[in-house]
């Protein structure tokens, strides 16, 4: 990604593809090629592996029984989170909410600011915001009076910076940015942001799903209040997510569910609330796939994360020149210094038919408007193909999508 040598590269991509067993599958009579990680990415064997094993080995509930299996959960559910605090330097484990992802932990955001914000309160949010970051927003502005203020963004997919200054003042709250644009890749000057907010006592939030699939994103040098990120885009299962949060606002927040392993003591007269991070997880969790983010963090830090954007970014380089050699073609948001993700659109051709041709060659892409219609609407389109690539893609797929669009175009046309 941005600024990032790919000299010193140690990266064998072969080796890498020999664990995700899903890329040898046929689609439509073609190798496939997966290119819609953005959306959700592939899962490596160890990862498998590790879910495999708590359904065979130590299936059980967690935080409940004195039984081994039970401890032996426990043990491992917690060893997960204190993994992702390490992960992301957060100063405390108790800072780490599992949730089921970033939709789920934006709303529990949400829910709690719901307590706090008064009418006439502001929250900023980012013209490239995906929409789990603008409608639970809407639905608490609507019960609190609180108002949303839209950070714009200019054609080439940047926010507006000198406009987020104008926007701030005593009454902003709190602001909601997203570290990498899913729908154009861009990467947002978030520590910047995350200052400028502070000056003003606004608190920050921060969507980290397309950002951590990437890069390491580090809490006390970020001092964000709130950063939320989904296993499923980082190579651990569906269903599963983390919500950082600074102790103060946490224990400042609501509970967002009530029910069994959030409490203190319940009587039919009062109930007192568990300490963190069991306030925010409550009902039995998704204790295999909170094992099996953590498997999945190791195992992309065992790969090294300078090598994965790295190599992501000789993928992006190759794969953008190609496509800006196709007449008509037009790539949405910025060309370069961005996440590994390409959305693009050919003139006179609707991207879902560019899609559909893509699938038949076998090849995964996502087309729409990729949860942001705001930005499909700034830039007046239905919606874009887009194209993103992992660490376990390579340049000769790359080179088979370019053939694979250029066909589309011949036959769209
Ligand atoms: N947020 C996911 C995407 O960008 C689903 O495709």
């Amino acid at each position: 990604m941005k600024n990032l040598s790919t000299e010193h590269i140690s990266f064998d991509v072969d080796q890498v593809r020999a664990d995700f067993p899903i890329l040898n599958r046929m689609v439509n009579g073609h190798k496939l090629v997966y290119f819609d990680n953005a959306a959700t990415s592939q899962t490596p064997q160890q990862v498998i592996d590790t879910i495999a094993d708590y359904y065979s080995k130590y299936n059980a509930n967690i935080h409940r029984g004195v039984h081994s299996l039970s401890q032996e959960a426990t043990d491992r559910y917690e060893e997960s989170r204190k993994t992702i605090q390490r992960h992301i330097n957060a100063e405390k484990a108790h800072e780490l909410i599992f949730t089921s992802g970033t939709t789920h932990s934006i709303n529990i955001i949400a829910s709690g600011f719901a307590t706090i914000l008064k009418p006439g309160d502001e929250i900023i949010v980012s013209a490239t915001s995906h929409h789990s970051n603008i409608v639970p927003w809407q639905m608490m502005c609507e019960k609190t009076g609180a108002q949303l203020k839209v950070l714009p963004m200019d054609d080439e997919g940047e926010l507006i910076l000198e406009d987020f200054e104008n926007l701030l003042n005593d009454k902003t709250k709190l602001v909601l940015i997203e570290h990498v644009s899913n729908a154009l890749g861009t990467i947002n000057p978030i520590k910047w942001i995350i200052d400028k907010a502070h000056e003003y006592g606004a608190a920050v939030l921060v969507d980290g799903a397309q950002a951590c699939p990437h890069i390491i994103p580090d809490m006390r040098e970020l001092d964000v209040d709130f950063y939320v990120i989904s296993g499923h885009k980082m190579c651990g299962p569906t269903g599963i997510g983390a919500l950082y949060g600074k102790e103060d606002w946490l224990n400042a927040l609501p509970p967002y569910q009530g029910g069994g392993e959030m409490i203190s003591e319940v009587t039919f007269e009062k109930t007192t609330y568990a300490e963190l991070p069991h306030k925010f997880e409550a009902g039995t969790p998704n204790v295999c796939g909170a094992i099996a983010l953590g498997r999945a963090v190791d195992y992309m830090n065992d790969l090294g994360f300078e090598n994965i954007a790295g190599y992501e970014t000789e993928l992006l380089n190759h794969a953008t020149k190609q496509l800006l050699e196709i007449d008509g073609l037009r790539i949405y948001g910025p060309i370069r210094g961005k996440a590994p993700v390409i959305s693009f659109n050919i003139e006179g051709i609707h991207p879902y038919d560019i899609g559909t041709i893509l699938d038949k060659l076998g090849i995964a892409v996502r087309t729409g408007h990729h949860c942001a219609q705001p930005i499909m609407d700034f830039y007046k389109i239905p919606g874009t193909v887009r194209a993103s690539f992992s660490f376990y893609n390579t340049i000769e797929e790359i080179d088979r999508f370019i053939e694979a669009v250029k066909k589309a175009r011949a036959m769209l046309s």
